[in-house]
Parts: structure tokens; C-alpha cells; sequence
């Protein structure tokens, strides 16, 4: 029964102690997160993976870009273990590295040394390391702007991969206008836009997240109709459009916050996953609390991981047994640590 599994997890946990770290992302289903020692946004999780230098096995209950980076930021000795290795991200495939180096190639045959590759996290780790070797960073939803900043002190345009929302949110939030902003189309393989190529500054890759681009203006014009009080927030990942017509956009941490010290008996639809926005409708129950998506949004790969998956794993790291070790090569590692430094020292 549920309850069977729940307590033998409460009895391995007690068992291993500080042996294991379960870290969980805030878009984890309840079921795992009852058990996550910590829970965080994307780059929260990564800076506790790196701080903790204790944990023998850190169980990471998210994504399979997100147990890439802690592998990468954690020591040697620790191993990181992903539930299910179905649980990976549709936004991080978008980009893959021959794609990537093939673009890089054209690129630099049309503007020269003049652009740095940034990253958002959500990416594999090849990507990270590709960036970090071409002099460039990682960043996530809640450090996006402060990095786009940075990259225009060291050249004068930059590729944005994987997710062209966020880097054309921000870069737009930065005061960057649409028409300086072109797309990279990997399975095109060509840049689209229309002006003179000498005005881009941004080069955004033709990436997107598949829950986040669900949200559309239809639906908040509806909302705007039938509820005008309800606060409408929604996730940078979400498109121009969409975060245009909004109230309010941010990280999974800033719309956490945001929401939090809200006065009590507001109203808000929220554009994230799912799991979170039921999470924060539970959680403050003194203000009213929906998805912007009535038909709601789960990402189905962060879904992967479930009570079955997290006590299947650490049944078998009890009897000795890694599932599934998520381990990335040296060199990648050594490459892509600088990109995840460049950002981890500015935030
Ligand atoms: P953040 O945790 O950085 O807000 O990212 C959202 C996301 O889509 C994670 O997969
Ligand atoms: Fe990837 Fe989007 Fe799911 Fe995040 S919410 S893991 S970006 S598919």
C-alpha cells in the first residue's frame, strides 16, 4: 500500500542519515517532494548540490539536466542517481552538441569573434561545456537578466540557447528591442531575420519548453473578462506574447515569493507547472490560487519520478546498487564547470 511504501522510505532515509541528499524540484509531484530534504528552483538546487560535500548518494528528484549538473558540481566520491531515466527535459533536447557546433561554424563565418554562447541550465551538459570552452556561461530564470548583462560586457552579441522565450523575454526586459534579436532554426539549419544582420544582438536558438508554451493571451483575455481582480504570473519560459499580457512574470522562485507575501484573499492564476500551482493553492489557502491553464500543465518528465520510482532507487542503493548513476565525463565536466562558475560567482 501507499502507506507501506511512504514509511519505508521515512525507514531508509533514517537508515542511510547523512548519507543520502534527496534534493526536489518545486515541480516535483507531492508524493516525492513529502521526502525531498530540500526543495529549490534550478539554481537553487544546483548551489546546495555543490555545497553539500557530505551526502555518499544524492537522489535527485527533478530532470536529467538537473542530476547532470549536481554530478558536475558535486565531489567525485558522491554519486548522483536519478529515479527514472525517462525523466528528461523536451527543451534541453532541442539543442543537441552537432547542432550546436554546426551553428557555432556558420555563425562565426557571418559575424566573427563578436558573440558569446549562453546557456540556460536546462541543457545537457555538452551544451554547457560547449559554452563553457567559447568563454560563456549558464543561467537560469531567476539569474537570466544579471547574465545577459555580463555577456554584453565581454562581446557585443549573444547566442541564447535552448529556450528562445526566456532569452527574448529578458533580453527584451534589458530594453533590447525585437528587431535586434534573430532565431537560429537548428533543423533549418539557417538564421532567420529580415533587417540588416549588423543590428543583432541576440541570437536566440529556436528552443521551447512544451508546459510552459501552453499558456496563451486567449487565455488570459478570458480571464480578464470573467475574473479582473485574479493577478495573472506567469513563468519567463512562457512566450513574448504571454508574459507581455501578464501581470506579473518570474522564476519558479520569484513567483513562489511573489505569491507568498501577497495580502491575504488576492486572487491569482498562475502560467507553471502544475504540480506547483496545486502545491501553492494548498499552501496559502487564504488566497485564491489557479493554473492560467484550465485544462492545468504537468510536465509529464518531471511526472516520471513517483513514489514507486524514488523507493524503487533506494531500495537498490540499499542493497548497493546505483539506479540510475548519472555520471558525465571529465573533460565535459572540467568544460562545462566553467560555464557553471562564470555564473555561480555572479549570483
Ligand atoms: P526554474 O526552476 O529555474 O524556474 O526552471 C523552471 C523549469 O522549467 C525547470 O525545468
Ligand atoms: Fe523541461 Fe519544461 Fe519540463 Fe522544465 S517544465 S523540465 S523546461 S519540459
Amino acid at each position: 500500500t501507499t502507506e507501506e511504501k511512504r514509511s519505508r522510505i521515512y525507514e531508509i532515509k533514517k537508515q542511510l542519515g547523512r548519507r543520502l541528499f534527496i534534493p526536489g524540484h518545486h515541480y516535483q509531484r507531492d508524493e516525492v517532494i513529502e521526502f525531498a530534504d530540500v526543495t529549490g528552483d534550478s539554481l537553487q538546487l544546483a548551489q546546495l548540490s555543490k555545497a553539500n560535500k557530505e551526502a555518499e548518494f544524492v537522489v535527485f528528484c527533478g530532470v536529467h539536466f538537473m542530476a547532470e549538473t549536481a554530478d558536475m558540481l558535486t565531489t567525485d566520491k558522491q554519486k548522483v542517481i536519478l529515479p527514472d531515466l525517462k525523466a528528461g527535459c523536451s527543451m534541453a533536447d532541442m539543442a543537441d552538441i552537432s547542432q550546436t557546433e554546426y551553428a557555432w561554424g556558420e555563425l562565426q563565418s557571418q559575424f566573427g569573434d563578436t558573440i558569446l554562447p549562453l546557456t540556460y541550465v536546462n541543457s545537457t551538459a555538452a551544451i554547457k561545456a560547449f559554452c563553457g570552452r567559447n568563454g560563456g556561461a549558464t543561467v537560469t530564470s531567476s539569474n537570466a537578466k544579471a547574465m545577459v548583462e555580463w555577456a554584453f560586457t565581454q562581446k557585443q552579441r549573444l547566442l541564447f540557447l535552448p529556450d528562445q522565450h526566456l532569452g527574448r523575454n529578458t533580453a527584451f526586459d534589458l530594453g533590447i528591442e525585437l528587431e535586434e534579436m534573430a532565431i537560429w532554426d537548428p533543423i533549418q539549419r539557417e538564421l532567420i531575420y529580415d533587417g540588416n544582420k549588423e543590428n543583432i544582438k541576440v541570437i536566440l536558438w529556436k528552443g521551447h519548453c512544451s508546459v510552459h508554451e501552453k499558456f496563451t493571451v486567449a487565455q488570459i483575455e478570458d480571464l480578464r473578462k470573467t475574473s479582473p481582480d485574479t493577478n495573472i504570473i506567469v513563468h519567463p519560459e512562457c512566450t513574448f506574447e504571454v508574459v507581455q499580457a501578464a501581470d506579473l512574470s518570474g522564476s519558479t522562485h520569484f513567483i513562489i515569493e511573489t505569491i507568498r507575501n501577497a495580502a491575504p484573499w488576492t486572487s491569482w492564476a498562475v502560467g507553471t507547472e502544475m504540480n506547483l500551482v496545486n502545491r501553492l493553492a494548498q499552501q496559502f489557502s487564504d488566497k485564491q490560487i489557479i493554473s492560467l491553464n484550465p485544462n492545468m500543465c504537468p510536465c509529464l518528465t518531471m511526472n516520471r519520478i513517483d513514489l514507486d520510482h524514488l523507493l524503487w532507487s533506494l531500495e537498490e542503493l540499499v542493497e548497493g546498487k546505483l539506479h540510475y548513476p548519472i555520471t558525465v565525463d571529465p573533460k565535459t565536466t572540467e568544460e562545462a564547470n566553467l560555464a557553471l562558475k562564470r555564473m555561480l560567482e555572479r549570483v
